[in-house]
C-alpha cells in the first residue's frame, strides 16, 4: 500500500519534470544556441556586401545571367511558362521532366513553354558540370541560368532571379508557374484553371495557399526562424513552394516592394512578406484536390485525373503517373 503511493508520486513527478520540460522547449526563445550557431555562409561576404548571415540571404547582389539563350518569351510568346526550380547535377530529372509533361506544347490551344532555373554548381566538380550544362543547353535551350551560388539554403535567390528574368523577358505572356523538380504536373488542368473566365488575368497568385504559417521557434527545425529575425508569431499567406501560378504583371510588382524587405532564405514564406506589402493576397485554387503535397502513393487514377501538381517521390513514379494522369477514362 505505502508502496504502491510512493511510486504513485514517483510517477507524477516525473510526468510533471517531462511536461515542463517540454513546455520550456517549446516557448524557449533559443537565442543563445543561435548565438552558438556559426552562420551558415560566413564565406558569403564579397565585394559587394557583407555576409547575410544564416537567415537571410544574398540578395540584391549585381547577379548576371550566364546562360538564357532560349526562344521562350524572345521569339515565342507562351500563354504560360513553367519555370522549374531544380539542383544543377539533376540532368535525369529534367530529362523526364522534358519527355513527360515538359514536352505538352500546345494545350487547348494555348502555347506552353517549360524552362529550367539554375545557379553556379559547386563542389569539387563544378567546371564539370558547368561544361555540360553548356553542352545540355546548346542541345535544349531551357536552361536560365545566374551567377549565384545553388544550393538548398538560397532558394530565394534563385525565386527572386527567376522574377527579374520575368520582369525582364516575359510581360506579355499570361502566367507563370514555379514548380519543383520533383512535381508532377498535370499540365491540361492548369490552364483549363488558366482560362476558366473566373480565374484573375491580373494580381493572381494561387497554389496550396498557407494561411497561418507559424513561425518556428525551435532550432533543431531546418525552418527554425529566431524573433529578431522575423518577430511576427505567423507568415503572412503564401502558396507552398513545390507549385505556384501567378500572372506576369506580379514579378514587376513584387520586385518594386523587395527591396524594403530583406530576403529570408524561406522563399515561399518570403514572397508571402512581398505580397502583404502589396496587398495582394494569394487565391484558393477552387478544389482542394488540385494541389497535393507529400501524398500516400499509390495516388488513384481518379485523383490523378483531378490534379494540378502533385510531390512524387522519384521520376519513375513522375513518369508513370503522367502516363496515367493522361488517359482519358480516369474512372471516377
Ligand atoms: C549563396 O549565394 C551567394 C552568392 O553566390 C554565395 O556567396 C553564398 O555562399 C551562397 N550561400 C550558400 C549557403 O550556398
Amino acid at each position: 500500500m505505502e508502496n504502491g503511493r510512493r511510486h504513485f508520486r514517483h510517477t507524477s513527478i516525473c510526468l510533471l519534470g517531462a511536461a515542463a520540460f517540454f513546455f520550456i522547449y517549446l516557448n524557449w526563445d533559443w537565442k543563445w544556441v543561435s548565438s552558438l550557431t556559426p552562420p551558415l555562409s560566413s564565406a558569403a561576404a564579397g565585394p559587394q556586401g557583407e555576409d547575410p548571415g544564416p537567415y537571410h540571404v544574398a540578395y540584391p547582389k549585381n547577379y548576371k545571367y550566364i546562360m538564357d539563350d532560349t526562344p521562350t518569351c524572345n521569339t515565342k510568346t507562351p500563354f504560360l511558362v513553367l519555370m522549374v526550380h531544380i539542383a544543377t547535377g539533376d540532368v535525369a530529372a529534367r530529362d523526364t521532366i522534358r519527355k513527360t509533361w515538359g514536352s505538352e506544347k500546345l494545350v487547348l490551344g494555348r502555347p506552353v513553354e517549360t524552362l529550367f532555373v539554375l545557379g553556379l554548381p559547386g563542389g569539387p566538380d563544378a567546371e564539370r558540370q558547368q561544361e555540360e550544362l553548356k553542352q545540355e543547353n546548346l542541345q535544349h535551350h531551357d536552361l536560365v541560368q545566374s551567377n549565384f551560388q545553388d544550393s538548398y539554403h538560397n532558394l530565394t535567390i534563385k525565386t527572386m532571379m527567376m522574377l527579374e528574368w520575368l520582369a525582364a523577358h516575359c510581360s506579355k505572356a499570361s502566367y507563370v508557374m514555379k514548380i519543383d523538380s520533383d512535381v508532377l504536373l498535370h499540365v491540361h488542368n492548369v490552364v483549363q484553371l488558366l482560362l476558366d473566365p473566373s480565374t484573375a488575368k491580373l494580381n493572381y497568385l494561387t497554389g496550396l495557399v498557407w494561411w497561418h504559417s507559424p513561425v518556428l521557434r525551435n532550432p533543431f527545425n531546418k525552418f527554425y526562424m529566431p524573433r529578431n529575425v522575423v518577430a511576427e508569431a505567423e507568415y503572412p499567406p503564401y502558396p507552398l513552394g513545390m507549385a505556384y501560378i501567378m500572372s506576369l504583371d506580379l514579378p514587376a510588382k513584387i520586385l518594386a516592394v523587395s527591396p524594403r524587405i530583406k530576403p529570408i532564405f524561406i522563399e515561399d514564406a518570403y514572397l508571402g512578406m512581398c505580397m502583404q506589402r502589396l496587398g495582394i493576397p494569394p487565391t484558393d485554387p477552387p478544389e482542394k484536390t488540385m494541389f497535393i503535397v507529400d501524398p500516400e502513393h499509390p495516388l488513384s487514377r481518379c485523383s490523378l485525373s483531378k490534379v494540378i501538381a502533385v510531390t512524387t517521390t522519384s521520376i519513375l513514379q513522375m513518369r508513370s503517373y503522367w502516363e496515367r494522369s493522361r488517359q482519358p477514362d480516369a474512372g471516377c
